[in-house]
């Protein structure tokens, strides 16, 4: 009887020990699958640098280089003024808009993710904390939700409506807070309403506080 005790202790002292090898083993694998993504990563960001600067730099600032675009007639997004994330990049990228052509026949799908990963990466430098108050916040998302949220999705929340072009989704960009005020002061021609005369200056703060504070990234 004595003896079976002890065995199915050192039984039990056995699993557990090896239960505790196996979790380290688990946390090393994990930690060196972190370093390779990490690696990566830094691999694409490095080589999408310059296929930015060459494909895209001509319309887009970023990282301080300033973009002096003069044939177009859409305003073309800051990128150190907006967050996109890097899924969202590779959309864009694929599919193009308005006024941005597709890159797909320019570009490899590896290129492809080599220039998102790297916007991703360092987009929206000059977006500053927003230092909305709660009541500030509270009037925005009511400003949103009557004016903006039928055309731009928000919050986890998808766009209401169905507009003919549907808005920038702001659950996977955040734009900084003058990048709204200067889109909602002039609308963009035949896509969004200019809300100079419709909302109120403090409707304008608010609504435009309340964006950055809550898009995601
Ligand atoms: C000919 C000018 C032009 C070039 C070149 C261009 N874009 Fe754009 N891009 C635009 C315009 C204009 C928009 C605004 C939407 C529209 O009108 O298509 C835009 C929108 C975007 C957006 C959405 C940003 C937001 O705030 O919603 C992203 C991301 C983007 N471009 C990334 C890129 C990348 C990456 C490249 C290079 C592979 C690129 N663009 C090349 C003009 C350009
Ligand atoms: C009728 C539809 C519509 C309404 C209403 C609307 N928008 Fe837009 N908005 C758009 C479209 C379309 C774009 C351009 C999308 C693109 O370039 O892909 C846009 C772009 C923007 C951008 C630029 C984002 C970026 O990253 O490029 C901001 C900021 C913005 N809207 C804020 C607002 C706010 C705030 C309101 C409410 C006060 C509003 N919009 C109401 C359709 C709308």
């Amino acid at each position: 009887m004595r003896r079976a005790t002890a065995c199915a202790l050192l039984l039990i002292l056995a699993l557990a020990g090896c239960g505790s090898d196996s979790s380290k083993r688990d946390d090393a694998a994990a930690r060196a699958r972190a370093r390779a993504h990490a690696a990566l990563q830094a691999r694409l960001v490095a080589a999408g640098r310059p296929l930015f600067v060459k494909h895209c730099g001509l319309c887009h600032t970023l990282e301080g280089r300033v973009a002096h675009p003069t044939f177009i007639e859409s305003p073309i997004p800051n990128l150190d003024e907006v967050k996109p994330r890097a899924e969202y990049v590779e959309e864009r990228i694929h599919r193009g808009g308005f006024d941005m052509q597709s890159f797909e026949n320019e570009l490899s799908a590896t290129q492809i993710r080599a220039v998102a990963a790297y916007v991703a990466d360092v987009a929206g430098g000059r977006i500053a904390a927003s230092s909305a108050r709660t009541t500030q916040l509270a009037t925005g998302r009511q400003v949103f939700a009557q004016n903006c949220a039928s055309c731009h999705g928000i919050a986890g929340r998808r766009r209401t409506g169905t507009p003919m072009y549907p808005g920038t989704e702001f659950n996977f960009v955040k734009p900084s807070e003058r990048m709204v005020m200067e889109r909602i002061l002039k609308g963009i021609p035949d896509e969004m309403p200019a809300f100079k005369s419709r909302l109120s200056p403090a409707q304008l703060r608010a609504v435009a506080a309340y964006v950055t504070a809550t898009a995601g990234e």
